[in-house]
């Protein structure tokens, strides 16, 4: 399940954001590559742990806290902290699929990538290519979005980005460990708890609403005990 996530970030915030970055130490995206990816990716990064990665990531974070969407599309249980790349002058990152267990630097908590972000500091129209191509069974997706708008997708597909031909393409890159790590069942629940905000909604001032309201809730939170992992 692909989906977008718009505004994330305000204009305001993704003004300040690419300020700090541009302030950055980068270096070559190897660094986090595992084998069979640095044979692939070409970009840069900045470094795990830099204060400003820190600082970026803090309001990247404290975002999505706030984020309705973000929460009923990945349901989070753990959030690596947000990295940041920038592609330009021909750079690319080619086919790959993420790595599936990562480790938080600096503490002993592993996570599972369920789902994969990639939400964007740039818009558009200042840079051509770098469009994030995503893999699954309905064919290839490319992805380009407006500043301050994410991507979640699942950390099961292949992707890559297509060569960045003028200007710079920058953004910040995280995985989450999902409460419920199976796709299928995630998409499930997020159509119906997009079914019923709609019946909440469009319905509310009726009798009927209100108690397909409560029935349909009681399903989601009965099937999301059946799946949940915690
Ligand atoms: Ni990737």
């Amino acid at each position: 399940m692909l989906i977008t996530i718009p505004d994330v970030l305000t204009k305001e915030q993704v003004a300040e954001a690419k300020a700090l970055l541009e302030s950055a130490e980068w270096v070559n995206g190897n660094t986090t590559a595992g084998p069979q990816a640095i044979q692939v990716k070409n970009n840069e990064q900045i470094p795990e742990g830099h204060p400003i990665a820190k600082q970026v990531g803090e309001i990247v974070l404290r975002a999505l806290k706030q984020n309705p969407l973000f929460h009923s599309a990945v349901l989070p249980l753990r959030i690596y902290p947000p990295m940041f790349n920038r592609y330009a002058g021909g750079q690319t990152y080619g086919t790959h699929v993420d790595n599936s267990i990562r480790q938080i630097p600096g503490t002993p908590v592993g996570i599972r990538s369920d789902v994969s972000s990639t939400l964007f500091f740039e818009e558009p129209e200042n840079y051509d290519g770098g469009e994030l191509c995503i893999d699954d069974t309905y064919g290839v997706h490319r992805v380009k979005l407006p500043a301050g708008s994410m991507i979640v997708y699942p950390s099961t597909s292949l992707h890559f980005v297509t060569p960045v031909t003028r200007g710079t393409r920058l953004c910040s890159f995280f995985w989450t460990q999902s409460m419920v790590r199976d796709d299928g069942q995630r998409s499930l629940l997020f159509d119906l708890d997009l079914g019923i905000q709609r019946v909440n909604r469009e319905f509310s001032e009726s009798e009927a609403g209100l108690a397909t309201s409560i029935q349909f809730t009681g399903v989601y939170h009965n099937l999301l005990r059946r799946w949940a992992e915690m």
